[in-house]
């Protein structure tokens, strides 16, 4: 780890457009990306992959200890996953791997063996940290912490949309009721629940667009004295 490298943690739940506020703020700052829910998922991939189940903690953190995952960029710049050199890019943005994603980040073993490999990417000039606990665990000495909000409901139709374009068959009853399990389980977990840092900057999206917010994170940003 390299702890002079800057880092800026957005955390917050699920659909709450960190993700894309975190690309942009990354692309305007010339910053490498972590978009940590990523290797979550990745892990559950490659753990159903290996029949490996949720309820065996030591096989699934030695899973994601050894994780063969690259986070590359194809030639329209678009992001893509191989897991041991096979596209895994749909299959990590589905809802069931979202789903099993969530239920192994409860495993405390699995969260201490990603901690490596999400630590790596913070490389000069900066690094953009993107998830849950990037201001309270995995980086608690980032230069600047954003907790992302919006309510559950601009959460579910926000998803819906994006879930839409990418050709999936979804139903925006089902996605609210994912949402709020999903929020409660991410909140409600004993390691690293979801939570803003005691030292983050609250942002509630419901009523901003994302250049908004993007402004918003790029000025608290340049509020950080170096
Ligand atoms: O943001 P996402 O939907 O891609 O994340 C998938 C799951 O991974 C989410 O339910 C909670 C978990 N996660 C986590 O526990 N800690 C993180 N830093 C990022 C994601």
């Amino acid at each position: 780890m390299n702890a002079s490298v800057p880092v800026l943690a957005i955390d917050g739940p699920s659909g709450s457009g960190k993700g894309t506020v975190a690309r942009r703020v990354a692309t305007q700052l010339g910053w490498r990306l972590l978009d940590s829910g990523a290797v979550y998922r990745v892990t559950a991939v490659a753990a159903a992959a290996a029949g490996v189940s949720a309820a065996d903690e030591q096989r699934m953190a030695e899973v994601a200890s050894g994780l063969p995952v690259a986070f590359e960029a194809d030639a329209a710049g678009d992001e893509r996953i191989l897991l041991a050199g096979v596209d895994i890019t749909k299959q990590v943005r589905s809802e069931e791997t979202g789903e099993l994603a969530s239920r192994i980040a409860v495993l405390p073993a699995v969260r201490s063996a990603l901690l490596t490999l999400q630590r790596s990417f913070r490389t000069p000039p900066g690094l953009v940290a993107d998830g849950r606990d990037m201001g309270t665990v995995v980086f608690p000495d980032a230069a600047c912490k954003v907790f992302l909000t919006a309510s559950a409901e601009a959460r579910a139709e926000r998803r819906y949309k994006q879930l839409k374009e990418k050709g999936f068959d979804v139903r925006l009853a089902t996605l609210f009721d994912d949402i709020a399990r999903r929020d409660a389980r991410d909140a409600a977990r004993v390691v690293a629940p979801l939570r803003p840092a005691a030292d983050a900057i609250e942002i509630d999206s419901t009523a901003l667009d994302v250049q908004q917010v993007v402004q918003r994170v790029l000025d608290a940003m340049a509020a950080v004295k170096p």
